[in-house]
């Protein structure tokens, strides 16, 4: 067993030492998850995550899930998925690309008791799992892809009734109706903070190369509208809860359509 990183001493309670070793051993984790009283991450810079995010969101989401199936993509230490299966869901099944965070999910879910299935696979594949899931989650990827809105769009064919949707946001917080035209010789619109817009980050934000794409808020809220969602909650500045009412037209998804040329 790894011997206890000094910074995880005074976090961890008495006749704990094993539990945290083993944690340990699993690399740094992102999640900080409570495994009997033994935090993973209990040196995050976002602070306690995250539950910080949770608390805002929570409410957002009905407290009894029972029977529901649920998709957690991107599912990293299975924070959200466990949130999911504590509430009563049949089903819960976190993807992600990362066989460390995948590893860190699995031993945080035996660790728990919780049923939980993971899986290796991207959000780009996820044509490959049969069916539909009554809640998607799709947490903080969307900024770390370099082809976001075909993961979105494509990642709907399995939302069956809530896709919950956070991105980091940067930029205008702001949001206006905008006309359904503008004229080729209109170029002002494009000097406006709040028209929707993404950052493009060629090198590295937060030192994370993997920071790919950056929206303000009118782009996010305006970019799941054309997707064919419907925005019903926002309850936190990077978080939105969805239903897809507007997906398919004449039978067929919109990537679909894209990607043969019939959009
Ligand atoms: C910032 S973390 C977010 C984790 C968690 N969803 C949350 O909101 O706390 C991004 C996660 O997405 C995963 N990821 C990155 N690219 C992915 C892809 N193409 N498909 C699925 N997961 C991906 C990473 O491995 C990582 O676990």
């Amino acid at each position: 067993m790894a011997s206890l990183p000094e910074s995880l001493h005074e976090t961890v309670p008495a006749g704990s030492h094993e539990l945290a070793g083993r944690i340990s051993e699993l690399g740094e984790w992102f999640h900080n998850l409570n495994l009997h009283g033994v935090p993973t991450a209990p040196h995050h810079f976002l602070g306690d995550f995250p539950n910080i995010k949770w608390r805002q969101i929570a409410h957002a989401i009905p407290e009894d899930l029972t029977g529901a199936t649920v998709l957690d993509v991107g599912c990293n230490g299975g924070f959200y998925s466990i949130e999911m299966k504590k509430r009563g869901a049949k089903r819960v099944l976190g993807i992600d690309v990362d066989d460390r965070y995948l590893k860190q999910a699995r031993f945080a879910t035996e660790t728990l008791g919780f049923e939980i299935e993971l899986q290796k696979c991207s959000v780009y594949e996820t044509d490959c799992i049969p069916g539909q899931f009554d809640y998607v989650f799709f947490m903080g990827v969307f900024y770390h892809l370099r082809y976001p809105l075909f993961a979105l769009d494509n990642l709907l064919k399995k939302v069956g009734d809530t896709l919950v949707f956070q991105t980091m946001v940067r930029g205008s917080g702001e949001v206006q109706d905008w006309e359904d035209d503008y004229p080729f010789w209109n170029t002002q619109i494009f000097e406006q903070r709040n028209f929707p817009a993404m950052y493009f980050i060629e090198k590295s934000y937060s030192h994370d190369p993997t920071n790919w794409w950056i929206p303000n808020r009118a782009a996010v809220e305006s970019m799941l509208r054309s997707s064919g969602l419907e925005i019903a909650d926002h309850p936190e500045p990077e978080t939105w809860i969805c239903r897809p009412t507007n997906v398919k037209h004449e039978g067929r998804f919109v990537v679909e359509r894209e990607l043969d040329g019939t959009l």
